[in-house]
């Protein structure tokens, strides 16, 4: 058992579906609340230590965490990362600074195809150790749950290396990963004259081998104008779906694919980045159940102009989640502190929509909204102590590791020096 007091606020969205609307900005926030995690490392009680007192006495052998006048929020949950892949790309990001787009370094040969060369090299256990190292950095930045995807294999096997990796990195740490197959990230060198094969391979190969072996809960593509079409990417989900695999996709990043649409006429999990989704396609999304999960870090990253319209799609109706989308190439971050700096300063989100972005609605796009994203009892004790008096200054002081503990499971993980 774990009592979490001395708060001056706990901080959380509320529920276990998606909030939308108004419902986004909607963050309850009780003054000198206490927590109490109990031996299954579920969350047994929240408020009042009078309350506390009177319905758990005073718990003189709960193991004691100090809020130090701290902010307790849910822990977040990152719900769009590129975890295990091997290899930097800081020449790419060098020539990018000088002008070069990521399109036209693609094009190139380099980008998501140099990031497959390196994979593809690398041995499973050398991308579980990488894994791991990103997973430890998120840990230090709050993130408790992260969903993570392949797609720097790009053939049957590599792929599979990469899930199991992802597996391997999950055991024995306390960030919980969920698994995506992303075979749809690119198509790979060798196919580059005959594209219908390796999306025949995907369906007929890789999405089976991935389901068969419990490696994957998720299927994604990269639906965009010159990577994957709208119909191909349909082929792909519905090979997912077949095979026990919910749809989520990369929709809409840097020209209008038909993405948003793709996504809601599929019931997807998510339809994510958006930066250039059109009016219809916010359109298709509400009303739809898909969640837009946005990327601020990779637009700011790439420095684009054209940023994804956050206050549009909430005024629709549309439930928005955030994530780092953690790659070597366009958002080299585990920090989803900076992610809602970066949401609330240049999309337009207000803190509260931001947590509940970070929170909430990012575990009910990895289908985790009953387990995790709020700090209610019956849920799974994800926690995060923030060295601030309220939540507000988790954007307000900017720039510093905001996290002064992290309770996972009820068990406190980490604390700061
Ligand atoms: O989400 N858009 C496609 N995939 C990644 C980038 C991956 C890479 O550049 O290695 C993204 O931005
Ligand atoms: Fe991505």
């Amino acid at each position: 058992m774990l009592l979490i007091h001395n708060l001056s606020e706990v901080a959380t969205p509320e529920g276990s579906t998606a909030r939308r609307g108004a419902e986004q900005g909607r963050v309850r926030r009780l003054r000198g609340a206490e927590v109490v995690c109990d031996d299954a490392g579920r969350i047994a009680f929240v408020g009042p230590p009078e309350d506390r007192l009177r319905r758990l006495g005073a718990l003189p052998e709960a193991e004691r965490l100090d809020g130090r006048g701290g902010t307790l929020i849910p822990g977040f949950v990152d719900p769009h990362t590129h975890l295990p892949w091997a290899g930097t790309r800081e020449e790419e990001f060098v020539a990018r600074l000088a002008g070069t787009t990521y399109q036209e370094i693609a094009a190139a040969g380099g980008g998501i195809l140099s990031t497959v060369r390196s994979t593809r090299q690398a041995g499973e256990e050398e991308l579980a150790t990488l894994a791991r190292r990103r997973m430890d950095r998120m840990l230090e930045w709050g993130t408790t749950t992260a969903e993570a995807k392949s797609g720097y294999g790009l053939s049957l096997e590599d792929e599979l290396k990469q899930l199991r990796a992802i597996r391997h990195a999950s055991e024995n740490h306390p960030v919980d990963l969920v698994p995506t197959l992303l075979a749809a990230h690119e198509v790979p060198v060798e196919y580059r004259k005959e594209r219908e094969r390796y999306i025949d391979l995907i369906c007929e190969e890789i999405v089976p081998a991935a389901a068969e072996q419990r490696l994957a809960r998720f299927c994604d593509v990269f639906c965009e104008h010159g990577v994957f079409s709208a119909a191909e990417s349909r082929r792909v989900l519905e090979a997912g779906v077949r095979h026990g695999l919910s749809p989520r996709l990369h929709a809409d990043e840097f020209a209008d694919s038909g993405g948003a649409e793709l996504a809601a006429s599929l019931g997807a999990f998510s339809a994510d980045h958006l930066m250039a989704v059109s009016e219809a396609g916010i359109e298709a999304l509400a009303g739809s159940g898909v969640i837009a999960i946005l990327l601020p870090g990779t637009s700011f990253f790439l420095m684009k102009k054209q940023l994804a319209p956050a206050r549009r799609l909430v005024a629709a109706g549309v439930p928005i989640a955030l994530a780092t989308d953690c790659n070597p190439g366009s958002s080299h971050t585990e920090s989803m502190p900076m992610v809602v700096l970066l949401a609330v300063l240049q999309l337009g989100l207000s803190i509260e929509e931001s947590l509940t972005a970070a929170t909430l609605n990012a575990a009910c796009s990895l289908g985790l909204g009953g387990e995790a994203g709020s700090i209610e009892t019956g849920k799974r004790a994800d926690l995060v102590l923030l060295d601030a008096p309220n939540v507000l200054h988790l954007v307000y002081h900017y720039g510093i590791n905001p996290v002064a503990a992290v309770v996972k499971g009820g068990r406190v993980v980490r604390r700061a020096a």
